[in-house]
């Protein structure tokens, strides 16, 4: 048998986001031994690349929000595809989070009579976004992770898992090893969380950082539990574009919520030609006077700036690809003009400091340059949306990592209200599982010498491929040929690149030894990037319409009968299985809500 520690939980967490920092929190005051498992090191979670704030409303700054306009709003941005339930439980729920969060020691900014303050945000019909200036998921992380620690979670710091553990009866456990040792360790559990977040790193420019390579969806997929939604990749419209070093990271929709708009290179407001007639005014002498038509016209708070990403993403594209685009491939965004230096650092620290120290501008004197940036999955597990259990029992997902609850588009702040929302719920739950379902079956020695022995197949002497070309290649695949444009030749073309990325990927080779070794380390997360770009493609080729992230430049419309389909994935003998499965009917209430006027 190889050489591995065997370690005994209730619960395992796998991710150390906001979404698994909170099921840990809610499964160990359940009273579950929790593990706490990180890939990275513990608050190094793209939780923080959610800067702008947390969705809940509250009605602080508008009283007449409340929990049904913040469910209109996310079913409206998800055009319809959301799990109507999680939409309702999450926008019921949310405020209760925030002001949990508030208790362990977050601290918001506030109106000028001590509430927490909100702002707006694209697609939200009032402000609604309770933050901390532009740095509110990390204001997050840091307060979950003060309480986790306190509350004697055990966690377990650069552990990549690579299998999950299975039993006739479900889930058993998980399989990893340490990044830094490269020794193996084994986690014996009835009920697991997965955590794990998006799959930005599938893309050239992302937002997400090294850790974000689809782990929870492979693990998921290959333990044979289905994905829903994994046609609906968000591109966050406005990453930074220069230099290339920092190509990507993001900038805040906070911006253009607090007012900052976008611009292309002949300094024309460009996001009123992507509205619709109706809301266009050829009479405007000012900037003011235009957004005041369409705001009284459309009788929405948002200036034609704060669309939903996935339009304002699309916008950004044509206009780059018109040759309006901004000389390093983006276009402008413009809050110097707009308001003054002393409110710009307040309201923007971060943004201030991003640009000043990685791209020598300041944002109080000049524009910025940015583009879209693949941001965010809304694909993923299929959970059942009061538990958050998926199709395997005992195994639950929150976060990034669970489809459904965003449908074919997330608004901006949805997450971070996703993230405490379910991941308490996945926590309660899963210890609730653990408690009746008792101990897990035994791990067999025999599976544990195969997941080792599988891990260490790249240090085979017989591979040539290099791991960092493959992937280069892959995202070079996955950005030209099934990014915000699709179209069917393309997509086909990438499935064939794909496969024969994952020939490549059988004759990998990594050089040295176990202890740190990144190119082992990316060696395995290839396994986990490969097959999430394979179901990306498939789901996207199997939508023939444009909805929402999902645009196809040859069905490109929306059409009634996809709008009632979701499409499913699950593996069948080794083998992407795509099906097609209808939504759940919503009750007659809730859908007059959505329907309604506003
Ligand atoms: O733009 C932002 O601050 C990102 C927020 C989000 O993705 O929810």
């Amino acid at each position: 048998m190889a050489d591995f520690e065997i370690h005994q939980y209730d619960v395992v967490v796998v991710g150390a986001g906001g979404a698994g920092l909170r099921a840990a929190i809610e499964a160990s005051a359940a009273g579950a031994r929790t593990a706490l498992v990180c890939k990275s090191l513990l608050g190094k979670a793209h939780t923080v690349m959610a800067e702008g704030g947390i969705a809940a409303a509250m009605g602080n700054v508008y009283p007449e929000d409340n929990w049904k306009v913040h469910f209109r709003d996310t079913m409206r941005g998800g055009k319809m595809m959301n799990d109507w339930r999680m939409a309702q439980i999450h926008a019921q729920e949310a405020p209760e989070r925030v002001h949990e969060l508030e208790r362990w020691g977050a601290l918001f900014d506030r109106t000028d009579d001590g509430r927490i303050l909100q702002r707006d945000f694209g697609g939200h019909r009032y402000a609604r976004l309770a933050h901390v200036g532009d740095r509110t998921g990390l204001e997050m992380i840091r307060t979950l992770q003060n309480h986790a620690v306190h509350q004697g979670i055990d966690v377990f710091m650069e552990c990549t898992i690579t299998r999950l553990l299975t039993s006739e009866a479900g889930i058993s456990g998980a399989f990893g090893y340490w990044r830094e040792s490269g020794r193996f360790v084994a986690f014996s559990a009835p009920a697991v969380v997965l955590a794990t977040g998006g799959i930005g790193k599938a893309f050239k420019v992302t937002s997400n950082s090294w850790e974000y390579t689809g782990d929870g969806h492979f693990l998921a997929l290959t333990a044979g539990a289905d994905l829903i939604d994994m046609e609906f990749v968000q591109f966050h419209p406005t990453g930074m574009v220069w230099p290339p070093s920092v190509r990507g990271i993001l900038v805040t929709e906070g911006v253009r919520g607090d007012g900052g708009v976008l611009r292309n290179s002949l300094g024309h407001r460009f996001m009123f030609e992507y509205i619709p007639e109706m809301f266009r005014t050829e009479t405007a002498e000012t900037e003011e006077e235009a957004d005041r038509w369409y705001t009284d016209k459309k009788n929405a708070r948002r200036t034609p700036d704060l669309l939903p990403r996935d339009e304002v993403a699309r916008a950004i594209n044509s206009e780059v690809k018109a040759g309006r685009g901004s000389p390093h491939g983006g276009v402008f965004l413009d809050i110097s003009s707009r308001r003054d230096a002393d409110y710009i650092r307040r309201r923007l620290p971060s943004m201030y400091h991003q640009f000043k120290e990685l791209a020598d501008i300041d944002i109080t004197t000049g524009p910025m340059e940015v583009g879209p940036t693949c941001h965010y999955m809304m694909g993923g597990l299929r959970v059942d949306s009061d538990t958050h259990q998926s199709t395997i029992p005992g195994l639950f997902a929150a976060g990034e990592v669970a489809g459904g609850m965003h449908g074919a588009n997330r608004l901006g702040g949805n997450s971070l209200s996703d993230l405490v929302v379910f991941g308490m719920l996945a926590g309660r739950h899963a210890a609730e599982y653990s408690t009746a379902s008792g101990s897990p079956a035994p791990v067999s020695e025999e599976v544990l010498d195969g997941h080792a022995e599988e891990a260490l197949a790249p240090f085979d002497e017989h591979g040539e491929e290099n791991p960092y070309s493959i992937q280069n290649d892959l995202q070079e695949c996955m950005s030209s040929l099934v990014g915000i444009i699709r179209t069917e030749s393309e997509m086909l073309e990438a499935l064939d690149r794909l496969e024969v990325l994952k020939e490549r990927l059988a004759r990998v080779h990594v050089e040295g030894h176990r202890q740190y070794n990144p190119g082992w380390h990316l060696a395995l997360d290839l396994r986990s990037l490969l097959a999430v770009s394979e179901c990306i493609a498939r789901a996207a080729l199997e939508r023939q319409e444009s909805r929402g992230a999902q645009t196809r430049d040859d069905f490109p419309t929306t059409d009634g009968q996809w709008g009632k389909r979701r499409v499913v994935i699950r593996q069948q003998d080794g083998e992407v299985v795509v099906s097609q499965e209808p939504l759940s009917e919503m009750p007659e209430e809730l859908r007059q809500l959505v329907e309604e006027e506003g």
